[in-house]
């Protein structure tokens, strides 16, 4: 897959499947598997460093973790997020720290919002740089909208679909669109001729994306209500690192098979 391929799909009416991914032996794992693409996303922040929110990812951590997921993803698709902040400083420092980026191997950016920033947006789309947008609940500015849905009100509502119009004429591929109400995303969907990748949005996008280590089911915190797990991730770790305790200590382990 590449970006060109992706508005392949939506002109195809090909559903797109897209997990987050930030280490080697998951994206090992992801390139024997059929998704679309892999976004290596600042919710590492949260899910691999247990911070409570996006904000503290920076382009060092994203780069390191695109090398990681790169090394380890059999030539897929590999979107990279921008982190916070670091595409609102100019378009100079936004063009260096996604130079960071493409340089550790991201074929693609994802950028939140479009307000403030639509220059920094052009600038990296016609300089080759392939730009998937974000809209609806942006974690990156949960100080000012917080986790919840956004997109209620007709005004709110409308406020998206044109900042989706805005994306698609600055040249992005496709956008995400995060937990707004599912006939919102719908419109937007039959409004753009971009690919829109639901997260908490309905089945009416051309994709879905969802954090790997959620639709494995290995979240024991919180599950969001658009989480579907497909594996007792979980409880089959658990389990597992049981069974090896008791195995341990039960003098079963290491068997000759085991030894040398
Ligand atoms: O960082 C992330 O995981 C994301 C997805 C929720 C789309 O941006």
């Amino acid at each position: 897959m590449s970006a060109a391929d992706f508005s392949q799909a939506k002109r195809d009416r090909r559903k797109l499947s897209m997990v987050t991914c930030y280490d080697y032996s998951f994206a090992r794992l992801l390139s024997k598997s059929t998704v679309d693409g892999i976004l290596v996303g600042d919710s590492a922040a949260m899910v691999v460093h247990g911070h409570n929110s996006t904000l503290s990812a920076s382009v060092d951590l994203m780069r390191l973790h695109t090398e990681a997921v790169v090394r380890g993803a059999g030539g897929k698709f590999v979107v990279t997020d921008m982190p916070f902040l670091s595409y609102r400083k100019g378009v100079a420092a936004a063009l260096d720290s996604a130079h960071v980026l493409i340089n550790a191997g991201a074929q693609a950016l994802k950028l939140e919002g479009v307000d403030g920033h639509e220059d920094v947006i052009e600038r990296l789309t016609q300089s080759g740089v392939p730009v998937m947008g974000h809209l609806g609940l942006q974690p990156q500015s949960v100080h000012a909208s917080g986790y919840r849905v956004q997109g209620r009100s007709s005004e709110t509502g409308a406020e998206i679909r044109r900042q989706a119009r805005v994306l698609q004429e600055l040249g992005a591929f496709a956008v995400v669109l995060e937990c707004i109400p599912a006939p919102l995303a719908h419109e937007i969907t039959a409004e753009v001729n971009i690919p829109t990748i639901g997260i908490g949005a309905g089945s009416g996008c051309d994709g879905q994306i969802l954090v790997l280590q959620d639709l494995l089911g290995m979240n024991i915190d919180f599950q969001p209500k658009f989480v579907r797990p497909f594996l007792d991730g979980a409880g089959s770790v658990i389990g597992a690192v049981a069974n090896f305790d008791a195995a341990v200590k039960a003098g079963s382990f290491p068997a000759l098979e085991q030894s040398y």
